[in-house]
């Protein structure tokens, strides 16, 4: 069996002293799978009672593709089961050849019952494969890669990772593709895009195939397109979401604060509570349902810590966020309230919260929010919850609109917490308090 010239490319990276992680693809049919399978068969031969991590979002998938793979890659090569290896698909799931070596197969999905990888925890691995991350989540890769210490030195090898994917708008974009396209990838991380028409191998068909899917699917996985996304209802620009985290020209001004809260309710689990000195986040606190009374409590603690008034501080009014509004005497924001009055002029939004994601999406779109500090996991949600804000009914005439709630909780499987509660932040901006004129009413009395 012979590599083709990008997974040569890619092998080099893998086995040179200086590469970390790998990341290989970025189409169909480029021989992603075979490349990593070929990559672990190889290194479990040559290096005896080494383990191996093989990983997919679900075991299921795993053992219908990549073990399939694994399985050509041995019979090209002439290892036979039996002889060579075993696979073991009972409970342990695993590949064990006759020197010792083992490869583990595992599943990498986001269970919210074990949200911290704990099944993970006590692994020791000499290297790993995760086949198609853009299924997994940052998270699931960073605590793979810590687990890469078994016998890594004494084998005189440097932790390394490899993942393959499809063009893919989850933390391979931002981590691999986006700096491998300015040229600023740090040496320790690989990108390799791989092409079907870079596989000579292989078949007519799946070339065919992947010229009949529609536009979108064949610009990501024929072409390789990662800016596939032409969807013309979206409001915000996806480059322009995840430069959220990395926007360090915004400034905190040290001038006002304000508080946005976005108060847990029934089928709900969170409420998220933001604090922010201009237009940046300067704390964040997501707390597990609590009593409306203990919230209050909270806020009033943060609101003097922070020094944030009353007439700073917004909630969100509908359900059980009305009690806290009462409680505190803050603002509330009624989602389906009258859009304000922007300069004395009124404009033609369906409702408040239309009003307020184009305001976002304005914000959003010229870079002047920074979110600094954010933890991974809410990196991923509010980037999925802002690319699910869609206006409706474009072209049409009446009220501008966004879809729904209920919609958008069918997308994303959860409501859209971290998404509202930056969207409250921007009744501030369309609603400045009132600066009174002294001089003015100075020169008025006389
Ligand atoms: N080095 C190679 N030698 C022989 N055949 C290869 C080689 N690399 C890939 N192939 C063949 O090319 C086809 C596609 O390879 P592979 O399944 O690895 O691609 P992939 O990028 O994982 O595809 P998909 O996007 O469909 O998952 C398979 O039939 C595989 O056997
Ligand atoms: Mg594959």
């Amino acid at each position: 069996m012979k590599l083709n010239q990008k997974q040569t490319q890619a092998l080099d990276r893998l086995e040179d002293r200086s590469t970390n992680e790998v990341v290989y693809g970025g189409a169909a049919g480029g021989g992603k799978s075979i490349l990593g399978t070929y990559w672990l068969t190889k290194c479990s031969l040559k290096y005896p009672n080494s383990r191996w991590l093989m990983g997919r979002a679900k075991l299921k998938t795993l053992k219908e593709t990549t073990l399939q793979s694994f399985y050509k890659v041995a019979q090209m090569q002439g290892i036979r089961a039996g002889t060579h290896y075993k696979v073991n698909s009972s409970n342990a799931n695993s590949i064990e050849f006759f020197n010792g070596s083992i490869i583990l197969l595992k599943d990498l999905f986001y269970y919210p019952s074990d949200p911290n990888f704990d099944e993970l925890g006590s692994l020791e691995i000499t290297g790993a494969f995760i086949d198609e991350v853009s299924q997994i989540t940052e998270k699931a890769w960073n605590i793979v890669r810590s687990r890469i210490r078994h016998n890594v030195d004494k084998f005189g090898l440097a932790p390394k990772m490899l993942g393959t994917t499809n063009p893919a708008k989850n933390f391979v974009y931002p981590k691999f593709y986006k700096p491998f396209r300015e040229g600023i990838l740090p040496p320790d991380l690989a990108f390799i895009q791989a092409f079907v028409t870079d596989n000579p191998d292989i078949d007519r068909y799946y070339i065919e195939n992947l010229r009949k899917l529609d536009q979108i699917s064949r610009a990501r996985l024929l072409d390789g397109n990662w800016e596939y996304d032409d969807d013309p209802s979206v409001m915000m620009k996806y480059e322009k979401i995840i430069d959220l985290f990395t926007n360090t020209h915004v400034k905190a001004n040290g001038g006002k604060r304000h508080m946005t809260i976005d108060v847990a309710r029934l089928g709900k689990n969170d409420t998220t509570i933001r604090i922010w000195d201009g237009l940046v986040c300067i704390y964040h606190k997501s707390i597990a349902k609590c009593r409306i009374d203990e919230l209050a409590t909270l806020v009033r603690k943060l609101q003097a810590d922070y020094g944030v008034p009353n007439s700073q501080t917004i909630a969100d009014e509908d359900g059980v966020g009305g009690g806290l509004v009462d409680t505190l005497r803050c603002k509330g924001f009624v989602n389906g309230s009258r859009p304000v009055e922007v300069h004395g002029k009124h404009y033609n939004y369906r409702n408040l919260r239309a009003q307020c994601y184009f305001k976002l999406a304005d914000v959003v779109n010229n870079n002047e929010m920074y979110l600094p500090d954010e933890p991974i996991e809410n990196r991923e949600r509010i980037t999925q919850e802002l690319e699910q804000i869609k206006q409706k009914d474009i072209g049409k005439d009446g009220a501008i609109t966004i879809i729904g709630k209920e919609q958008i909780k069918q997308v994303l499987g959860r409501s859209p917490d971290e998404a509202d509660n930056l969207m409250m932040r921007m009744w501030f901006e369309l609603k400045p308090a009132q600066t009174i004129n002294l001089s003015r009413i100075a020169n008025a009395i006389g």
